[in-house]
């Protein structure tokens, strides 16, 4: 739908929006109304650089012409048929999936909160069926972000921020751990403690990756103490780091993983895959998802998944991460820029990060900020060196002025 075709101004659409939708988001200040590889387009047919990628989710390029016409094939054959029925895309998805990152069984979902939830409850139901009702603890990091339903809320280790306060009680059952400090997390082991999960590069947590010392050391730690090692790869799943999951990258095996985002290419799609022995925990009645599986959705994630294999876009996303990492280092102000593959952070000296995002905006690049002193850069992983080069020149610009800004109202030299 195009806002030519509504009869309203831009700005009665943005009211009606402000009127009727419970807004929890800055929105940036224009209509999204196409979108082609790495631009989106607005209700003027102005040109933006896309290096948010719809946080992280169009990985194949927006509107992928395989993914839309997955899409578009699924749609004239059946959208909607529930569980019951076997369906074509979703068997042919599970097959591609297991057989690519070498896991047992998948589930499906919808949302990346989802899978996490689909996975701790495989954990503690794992955990009560093979050692005891009191076993169902599991460590999560500190700075962490699992989501927005109530299990995924209580695993993300921010208690105080605007993510947990006021949504108590929390769901029991979660201690929280520091980020790369093993010696931390082997302290909060408890006889009761059934799993370790994490992100393999935090991403709203500030963008930190996992070192491999503290990747494989939590392997050898869940080995020790017959625990579960669950990765959350909702954002680093399907390329973005520079394996087809993060976890590759590492050469460290997880018992569970959750994935979303890129997985759909755009569509809203999300599964949690485990190995046989914990899959297991999982039969009839103890699980379930009106919406996982959906046909469209599956067709569309087969087609997304096999863009990002077949045109080797995890290759791309290393070297380009790594030049965007490279020069972004060089702008003024940044105290560090890094990531992983195309999932990268660029801290600054001063508070900037806000009005980094929306000088960006003005000069019709996109990015994200996390709190007050990061932007965060997460395009399709189509993304070039060309890219890079305008985004970086129109960061420059952006951070000069917003650097300027605050310096002079905060008279700092
Ligand atoms: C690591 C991680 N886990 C979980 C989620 C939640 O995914 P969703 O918003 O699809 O529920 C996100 C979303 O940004 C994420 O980055």
């Amino acid at each position: 739908m195009k806002l030519q075709d509504t009869g309203l101004t831009a700005q009665e659409l943005k009211d009606m929006v402000n009127k009727y939708m419970i807004e929890t988001y800055p929105r940036y200040d224009f209509i999204a109304e196409r979108a082609e590889g790495m631009y989106l387009y607005d209700e003027k047919g102005e040109a933006y650089l896309d290096f948010y990628g719809g946080v992280a989710v169009n990985s194949p390029g927006n509107r992928n012409p395989k993914v839309v016409a997955a899409v578009k094939e699924q749609v004239d054959d059946i959208m909607h048929t529930f569980n019951y029925p076997y369906t074509v895309p979703q068997a042919l998805l599970a097959k591609k999936i297991c057989d690519t990152i070498g896991m047992d069984k998948i589930f499906y979902q919808n949302s990346g909160t989802e899978a996490n939830e689909c996975m701790i409850k495989m954990a503690r139901k794992y955990g009560i069926e093979n050692y005891g009702p009191d076993r169902y603890e599991i460590i999560t990091a500190k700075e962490g972000f699992h989501g927005r339903t109530m299990g995924a809320v209580a695993a993300t280790g921010q208690p105080g921020t605007a993510i947990q306060e006021d949504f108590g009680p929390m769901l029991p059952g979660f201690t929280y751990a520091e980020y790369n400090n093993l010696n931390d997390f082997a302290s909060k082991v408890t006889p009761n403690t059934i799993a370790i999960m994490i992100e393999p590069v935090q991403g709203e947590g500030g963008v930190h990756p996992a070192t491999e010392e503290f990747m494989s050391g939590l392997r050898k730690l869940c080995d020790d103490h017959d625990m579960l090692l669950l990765l959350d790869e909702v954002q680093t799943g399907w390329g973005r780091t520079g394996s087809p999951m993060a976890f590759m990258g590492y050469g460290v095996k997880p018992d569970a993983i959750s994935m979303a985002k890129a997985m759909g290419g755009g569509m809203p799609i999300a599964a949690c895959c485990a190995s046989e022995k914990v899959a297991k925990a999982f039969s009839s009645g103890t699980h379930g998802s009106t919406y996982g599986g959906h046909p469209v959705a599956c067709a569309a994630a087969l087609a997304s998944i096999s863009e990002i294999l077949d045109r080797h876009l995890s290759e791309n996303a290393e070297q380009v991460g790594n030049y965007l990492i490279r020069k972004l280092s060089k702008l003024p102000h940044v105290r560090e820029a890094r990531g992983k593959g195309l999932l990268v952070g660029c801290e600054y000296e001063l508070p900037i990060a806000m009005d980094v995002k929306w000088g960006c905006m003005k000069r019709h690049a996109l990015i994200t900020a996390i709190g007050t002193d990061i932007n965060r850069m997460i395009p399709p992983l189509i993304a070039d060196r060309k890219d890079v080069d305008r985004l970086v020149d129109i960061m420059q610009e952006a951070v000069e002025e917003a650097a300027a800004n605050y310096i002079r109202k905060n008279r700092v030299a």
